[in-house]
């Protein structure tokens, strides 16, 4: 089996343990116990925000140190720049808190809710390079599930800096990130992807609880935040790192989100639009720069109409 299998079944066996039970020390303690039993590491566990600290929580392994100043260590680091850290050698890592000798490489994920982080997953090996971008992928999929069922979706909506600080608004919504989608040159960075050559989308990640917020319910506002008869074009944004579209990972998504579409599309009277729907076939983070833009830059440019993002704080489902 390959990792990627390994995860896959791990993904749906944390679903099934964690669906129906919303204690948060009981899901942190049971999927501690699965990653550990099922994977082989050496520490797994969680650490909680608490205040300007983070505090030990369950875990499976050899004891470990109680609490993590903000910034401090792996797990704080992750906390203050609010992402995932896979460390190759931990002896490498400048600030590595060693609780075990024993520990070599260390990957941390922050846990995400109501665009907050909580607490962050961290997991230890006795090897060297144990850990790679598809445990980091799957591990932050499996440790959000502690607040109960999440998905994916990925919505291209022109500049992204206006639809995240959209996206972020609505309830149910847990985290955002933005970034590009669908191209063809693996990692781009935005300048790269700003030559419109390299076929991505400008794109907002959006993972949010199906308990709290549909599908159908995210896919009617986002049609809110674009002109859905313009290609390439939104405000004033142009080329086809602007095109819109809504990228998919779950099969079963493309029928709820293909009726939507033709809601829409019987609604503006027409029988083709330009916006794609398509599986997700690669997505790269932009830079922090762009991360939570219009949050750090108030009076930054958006392309979007103010009044719009009252729509997304009244919106219930
Ligand atoms: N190595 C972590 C401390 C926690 S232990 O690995 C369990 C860090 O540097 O933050």
């Amino acid at each position: 089996m390959t990792k990627e299998e390994l995860y896959k079944s791990l993904l749906q066996q944390a679903q099934g343990l964690l669906s129906g039970e919303s204690d948060l020390f009981a899901n942190m303690a049971n999927l501690a116990a699965l990653l550990h039993q099922e994977m082989g590491f050496w520490w797994t566990g969680f650490y909680r925000v608490e205040g300007e600290e983070l505090v030990l929580g369950p875990f499976q392994g050899p004891i470990a140190c109680t609490r993590i100043a903000f910034g401090r260590g792996v797990c704080g680091t992750a906390w203050k720049e609010q992402r995932p850290i896979v460390v190759l050698d931990v002896e490498k890592f400048p600030g590595h808190i060693a609780c075990s000798a024993a520990s070599r490489s260390e990957i941390v994920v922050p846990i995400w809710h109501k665009n907050k982080i909580t607490a962050v997953l961290d997991i230890d090996s006795k090897e060297l390079g144990t850990f790679d971008e598809t445990d980091r992928k799957y591990l932050e999929k499996i440790a959000s599930l502690i607040y109960g069922p999440q998905k994916d979706i990925w919505f291209a909506a022109g500049c992204f800096w206006g639809a995240q600080k959209f996206f972020k608004l609505i309830d149910g919504v847990d985290f955002t990130e933005v970034g590009f989608a669908n191209g063809q040159l693996e990692n781009p960075t935005y300048e790269q992807v700003y030559t419109d050559t390299t076929g991505h989308a400008e794109c907002v990640h959006v993972r949010y609880n199906p308990s709290v917020v549909s599908l159908k319910h995210l896919a009617e506002l986002y049609f809110k935040i674009i002109d859905p008869l313009s290609l390439n074009k939104q405000g004033e944004d142009e080329g086809t790192r602007y095109r819109t579209g809504v990228f998919y990972e779950d099969s079963q998504d493309a029928d709820i989100l293909k009726s939507v579409f033709n809601q829409v599309k019987s609604s503006l009277g027409v029988r083709d639009m330009p916006v794609e729907l398509l599986p997700l076939s690669c997505f790269y983070p932009a830079d922090e720069y762009h991360q939570d833009y219009l949050d750090k830059n108030p009076n930054g440019y958006c392309h979007l109409n103010p009044s719009i993002f009252k729509l997304a704080l009244n919106v219930n489902d």
